[in-house]
């Protein structure tokens, strides 16, 4: 388990250190909360309660943890974050990145990107975020990622897509 070096030791929540550890199947349920609440936001930005991280079912979540892999924040027992990931080729592809909304600025989500980044060997890394969402935009390329502007886009509504090279290859 890794503790974030910079949690402050505390009592309850919000603001109690958390720890990072790897998403296992038995948090499904729990990971499916945080990620609703957390995209509830995004769903009144689109005005459109039907967004995938909303409508996924819990079934299709398990299956999704079962086929890849991701990383939980827990704090007290409780899961407060969740970031999914999978390496295809010599890409990172990071997924649904969210925290509970009672613990949102407080680090969390910064770590959990940090981490999954560390969890592969892949020299770059990609993640796609709406293109209304422009706190998400900062939040990304705040760490370093950047839009990709070679990957066309059909219409203004589709998905804006990032990258961050995390190491750099032998020449
Ligand atoms: C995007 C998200 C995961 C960020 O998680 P987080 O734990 O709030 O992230 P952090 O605390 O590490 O960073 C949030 C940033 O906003 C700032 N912030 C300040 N007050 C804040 C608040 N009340 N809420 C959120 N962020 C706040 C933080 O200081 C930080 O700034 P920085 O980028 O300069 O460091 C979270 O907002 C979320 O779950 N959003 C809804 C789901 C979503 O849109 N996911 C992304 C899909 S592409």
């Amino acid at each position: 388990m890794v503790r974030d070096p910079t949690a402050e030791p505390g009592e309850g929540e919000p603001g109690s250190p958390y720890v990072l550890r790897a998403l296992v199947l038995a948090d499904a349920g729990e990971v499916l909360t945080v990620q609703r609440a957390a995209f509830v936001a995004e769903a009144q930005h689109y005005d459109d309660p039907w967004l995938p991280a909303l409508t996924q079912t819990l079934a299709e979540l398990e299956q999704e943890i079962r086929t890849s892999s991701g990383i939980v924040a827990v704090t007290r027992g409780r899961v407060v974050g969740v970031v999914r990931m999978r390496t295809f080729v010599d890409t990172l592809y990071v997924n649904r990145l969210a925290v509970a909304p009672d613990c949102q600025g407080q680090g969390i989500g910064g770590a959990l990107l940090r981490a999954a980044e560390q969890s592969t060997t892949a020299s770059r890394a990609g993640l796609s975020t709406g293109p209304r969402s422009g706190a998400n935009l900062r939040f990304y390329q705040r760490r370093g990622y950047i839009l990709d502007t070679e990957s066309p886009r059909r219409a203004e509504t589709d998905y804006l897509r990032l990258t961050k090279v995390l190491r750099l290859g032998c020449a």
